[in-house]
């Protein structure tokens, strides 16, 4: 038996009787993916195996399922709980993650570790005929696999590239999206389930202590009977790193129900995993109870200390950045003090985080006294050069009135840092709608609403304005929604920060890949047009519902402009429109809209309509 590979660690304490019966299992204790192998404690009617086969950590049931109704050949309805904590030595290696596998054999044969995650290799890789479907937990961004992130969830169908796959994190019952992070060390509880009758594959993460949330983070309508056959083993696979450990601390499954929920009073206690506090149930010995006390008794102490550090700190720096330069008294109203943003966003605290963007990140805050709610960006910006016009910028965008703009409440200056003070929009960027909640779609209404709203606020900067103002980075991540459903354009002048500082690689070109005029790149120079260019790829962007460029679709798909002008030759420009819409659209409004698309994002600018209203 080839034994480098595996793995278990096995404490079971086993859980219901139903073992033999071949619809699912309740597996209750722990293993850890790769690394050292102990074969002797099959205590369990649970029996799991390493595959033998390579050297790629893999642990599978030791029995196949039947996943396929033979007479219809369609898969069952199946579904699948496990917490899994990864420990990592070192953030910076951590390792490349782990993976949930089905797969016709008990392993995967000829799997490679690394960035295979121990479920293909180079030469089979993508191949219809591996019949592998697993569903990614990866911590490591691979561009050769299109990896959109280093923490990220995804299915994989076949190969590494994933069918669907977005940043990790789950969205709480009042639709914000609340970021996890993979490698922590604090366990997470994953579901996979799907669903016959509907065809749909459900993939969701949240953390131990709170319940599973209504929203899944992937959602993947497909069915999957190609991908089946009638017989086939589920497990888990590994990176197999030597940098990190990846545990599987309880797991459930179950064909044709709902897997049984995992009791988290259970979970054992694993050297270097960070338990929820809320999550922890009497697992704990007294002993560790004690030790738990002191040292949140020293914790304390230390902590009170560090406050006070930070107290005298915070008083002696505020001398200095009080300070103002003489041209700055002229913006008086837009300045807010450091310490009034400090206290509304509660010390930029994580919990406070909305998002991250290009810039800096996003930080919700009360105005302490007015209890106004603010939405804080905070810059890191340390060329101070065109600090001076970026701030008389900032006095003529505070005066902007529009209904479809996002107010500039204001700014804060300090040091290498600058803070932004916008009115904050509850329901998040229109990015989100679009992409990130998968049972969210917005109606055709909404949509030419939203179209309508933007091309109002981009009229307003170019044409009703004293000045000409350039927005430089129109895109869905930069239009955020409000409370009644209308979009408001956010982020202008930003770019031009960006333009003004000494970083080499933004100083020519500003905005985002996919929505940069191809003119700009001769010219070097924003103009109105270059921000029609990107309103119409943003149009077509909002209509069809797919992003500018999309290496994941067949070839003639990948540009989203090339595509929509093909089918507008064919004939059929409405093929292009949204599938999820199913045409519930107002026909002429829709091609109107698309047409007005391709015109605004005409490779001539000349060509491009200069004004929108
Ligand atoms: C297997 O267990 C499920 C639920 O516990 C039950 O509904 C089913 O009848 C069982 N099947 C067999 C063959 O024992
Ligand atoms: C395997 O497990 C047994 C029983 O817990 C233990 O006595 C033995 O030392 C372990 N072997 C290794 C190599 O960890
Ligand atoms: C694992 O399954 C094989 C058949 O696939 C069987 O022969 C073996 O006994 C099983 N192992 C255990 C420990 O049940
Ligand atoms: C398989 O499908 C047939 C036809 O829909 C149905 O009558 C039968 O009950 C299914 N078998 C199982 C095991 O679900
Ligand atoms: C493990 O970490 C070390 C540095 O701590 C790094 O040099 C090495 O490449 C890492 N190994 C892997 C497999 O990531
Ligand atoms: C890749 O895996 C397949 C089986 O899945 C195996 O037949 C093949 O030999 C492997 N290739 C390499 C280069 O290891
Ligand atoms: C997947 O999620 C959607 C939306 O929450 C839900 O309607 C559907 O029933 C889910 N399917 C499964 C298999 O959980
Ligand atoms: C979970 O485990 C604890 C301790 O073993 C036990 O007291 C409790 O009844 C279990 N809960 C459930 C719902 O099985």
């Amino acid at each position: 038996m080839s034994c480098k590979i595996l793995m278990l660690y096995f404490f079971l304490r086993l859980a219901s009787a139903d073992n033999n019966n071949q619809s699912g299992f309740l597996f209750d204790g722990y293993f850890k993916l790769g690394g050292s192998v102990n074969h002797s404690h099959m205590s369990s009617r649970v029996i799991l195996t390493d595959s033998g086969l390579s050297e790629a950590g893999q642990v599978f049931y030791n029995d196949s399922f039947k996943f396929k109704n033979s007479t219809t050949g369609s898969v069952f309805s199946f579904s699948t709980t496990f917490i899994f904590s990864v420990i990592s030595k070192d953030p910076e290696f951590s390792g490349h993650g782990l993976a949930f596998a089905i797969s016709p054999s008990k392993g995967i044969p000829g799997a490679l570790p690394n960035q295979y995650l121990g479920l293909f290799n180079a030469t089979n890789n993508g191949i219809s005929s591996n019949h592998v479907i697993a569903v990614e937990l990866d911590t490591d961004q691979d561009f050769q696999f299109d990896d959109i992130d280093d923490n990220h969830l995804g299915i994989d169908i076949n190969g590494l590239v994933s069918v669907k796959s977005l940043p990790a994190g789950y969205h709480s019952d009042d639709w914000h999206f609340k970021e996890l992070v993979l490698k922590s060390g604090k366990p997470l509880q994953v579901w996979v389930e799907y669903e016959s009758l509907n065809q749909q594959l459900n993939v969701t993460i949240h953390p131990i202590n709170i319940p599973k949330p209504k929203l899944p983070l992937l959602s993947l309508k497909r069915d999957l009977s190609p991908y089946f056959y009638e017989l086939m083993y589920v497990g888990f696979s590994s990176a197999s790193g030597t940098n990190s450990s990846q545990y599987i601390l309880g797991w459930s499954f179950r064909v044709n129900g709902q897997a049984e929920e995992i009791n988290l009073s259970r979970l054992p206690d694993i050297p270097g995993f960070i338990r929820n506090e809320e999550g922890a149930g009497d697992g704990y010995r007294k002993q560790q109870k004690i030790l738990a006390v002191v040292l949140s008794l020293t914790g304390g102490i230390l902590l009170l200390l560090l406050i006070f550090g930070v107290l005298i700190m915070i008083s002696r720096r505020r001398k200095f950045i009080q300070v103002l330069e003489d041209w700055e008294v002229l913006y008086g109203p837009y300045r807010f003090s450091y310490n009034d943003l400090f206290i509304a966003t509660k010390a930029f605290g994580d919990k406070q985080l909305l998002g991250k963007g290009g810039f800096g990140r996003v930080y919700k805050g009360i105005l302490p006294f007015s209890n106004i709610q603010i939405a804080v960006k905070r810059i890191s910006h340390d060329s101070r050069q065109g600090m001076k016009e970026f701030v008389a910028e900032i006095a003529t965008i505070g005066r902007l009135r529009h209904p479809n703009l996002v107010r500039l409440l204001g700014y804060c200056r300090r040091k290498n840092e600058l803070f932004l003070v916008y009115d904050y929009m509850p329901n998040g960027s229109l990015d989100k709608f679009l992409y990130r909640l998968p049972n969210y779609v917005l109606n055709w209404k909404q949509r030419f609403k939203i179209i309508k709203d933007v091309a109002s606020a981009l009229f307003y900067l170019h044409q009703q304005w004293v000045q000409v103002i350039i927005h430089r980075d129109i895109k869905p991540a930069n239009v955020l929604i409000d409370n009644d459903m209308n979009a408001r354009l956010g982020d202008f002048g930003l770019a031009r920060l960006c333009d003004h500082g000494n970083d080499p690689q933004t100083s020519h070109v500003a905005g985002t890949p996919g929505y940069i005029d191809p003119d700009i790149v001769q010219s070097g120079k924003s103009n109105t047009r270059t921000d029609i260019y990107a309103f119409g790829v943003f149009v077509l962007e909002v209509t069809c519902g797919r992003r500018p460029v999309d290496p994941r679709t067949s070839t003639e798909k990948v540009m989203l402009i090339d595509w929509v002008l093909n089918c507008w030759d064919n004939g059929a420009i409405l093929d292009t429109v949204d599938s999820r819409l199913v045409n519930e659209y107002v026909l002429h409004e829709a091609e109107l809209v698309l047409k007005l698309g391709l015109l605004c994002s005409h490779p001539v600018a000349a060509v491009r309509p200069a004004c929108l209203v």
